[in-house]
C-alpha cells in the first residue's frame, strides 16, 4: 500500500528536476499526479517517465491566463486535488546589488513569489479539506550569497505567505509547508554554470558550503516533500523542512 494512494496531486515545475523527481514519488506511492511546466518536449519526456498516472500540462505559473486553463482541466478531470507542491521556480541572474536590473529582479519575483501566489489561490477550490500544500523555498533565503539577492528575498517571501496561509487555511485542515533544498544537482543548478566546463567546478564549490559535503540527489528532496505532502506529517503548518545537508544550521567553510 503506498503512502498516496486514492490522492491526487499538482507538482508545478514538474517536468524536470526536484519536481519531476517528486512527480515520480508521488506516482510510486500511488498518486494521481499532474505536471505543469513551460516546455513541451520537457513535459512530454516527464510524462513518458511518469506513465498513465500522470498528465502533462503546459503551463506558466507566472501567466494568469495559463493558471486558469491549468485548473479549468484539473476540474475537468473530475478528481480535485489533495495534495499540491508548488514548486515552479528557480533562476537567478548572479547579480550584487550594483548590477540588479528592474526586469531581472520582476522576472524573478513573477515566477517565484506571483506565480507561487496565484497557484495557491486558483488551486484552492480545487482543493480537498484536510489537504496538503507544500512550497519550494531554498537554503538561499537563510543565507547572504552574494549575486542572489532577488532569488533569495523571493524565496523569503514565500515562505512568510506560507505561514500566513497556514493560519488562514486551518480552519478547512489544509496544511501549508515549505521544503527547504539545498544546493541539489537539478538542470536548474547545473543552468548556473556559464559555460560546460564550470558545471562541476560550481557543483564541487556549493558541496564545500555544505556539512555532508556534496550537493543533494533530487530523489533526497523528493522524500522530504513527500513526507510534508503525507499523513506522516499530520501535525506540521506553516512550518519549514530543511533538507540541505545541514548547510543553512552550521558555519561551514565554503
Ligand atoms: N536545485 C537547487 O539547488 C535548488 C535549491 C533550492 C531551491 N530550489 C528550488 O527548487 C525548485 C525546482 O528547481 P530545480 O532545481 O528542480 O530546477 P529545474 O530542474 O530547472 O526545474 C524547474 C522546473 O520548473 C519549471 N518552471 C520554471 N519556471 C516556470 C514557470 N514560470 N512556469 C511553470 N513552470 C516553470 C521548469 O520547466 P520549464 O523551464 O520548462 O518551465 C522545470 O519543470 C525551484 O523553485 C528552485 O528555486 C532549487
Amino acid at each position: 500500500m503506498g503512502q498516496l494512494d486514492g490522492r491526487t496531486a499538482l507538482v508545478t515545475g514538474g517536468s524536470t528536476g526536484i519536481g519531476l523527481a517528486t512527480a515520480q514519488r508521488f506516482v510510486a506511492e500511488g498518486a494521481r499526479v499532474w505536471i505543469t511546466g513551460r516546455r513541451q518536449a520537457e513535459l512530454d519526456a516527464a510524462a513518458a517517465l511518469l506513465g498513465d498516472k500522470a498528465t502533462a500540462v503546459r503551463s506558466d505559473v507566472s501567466r494568469l491566463d495559463d493558471l486558469d486553463r491549468l485548473f479549468a482541466r484539473i476540474r475537468d478531470g473530475g478528481t480535485g486535488l489533495d495534495i499540491v507542491f508548488a514548486n515552479a521556480g528557480g533562476g537567478s541572474a548572479l547579480a550584487t546589488i550594483d548590477a540588479l536590473t528592474p526586469e531581472n529582479f520582476d522576472r524573478t519575483f513573477a515566477i517565484n513569489v506571483r506565480g507561487t501566489v496565484f497557484t495557491v489561490q486558483k488551486a484552492l477550490p480545487l482543493l480537498a479539506d484536510g489537504g496538503s500544500i507544500v512550497i519550494t523555498g531554498s537554503s538561499s533565503a537563510s543565507r547572504g550569497n552574494a549575486g542572489f539577492g532577488d532569488y533569495s528575498a523571493s524565496k523569503a517571501a514565500i515562505r512568510q505567505f506560507a505561514r500566513t496561509w497556514a493560519t488562514e487555511l486551518a480552519p478547512r485542515r489544509i496544511r501549508v509547508n515549505v521544503i527547504v533544498p539545498g544546493p541539489t544537482d537539478t538542470p536548474g543548478l547545473r543552468g548556473i554554470a556559464q559555460e560546460p566546463g564550470h558545471v562541476q567546478p560550481l557543483l564541487d564549490a556549493m558541496a564545500g558550503t555544505v556539512p555532508l559535503g556534496r550537493v543533494a540527489q533530487p530523489a533526497e528532496i523528493a522524500a522530504a516533500v513527500l513526507f510534508l505532502a503525507s499523513d506522516q506529517s499530520s501535525y506540521m503548518t506553516g512550518s519549514e523542512l530543511f533538507a540541505d545537508g545541514g548547510e543553512v544550521q552550521t558555519f561551514a567553510a565554503a
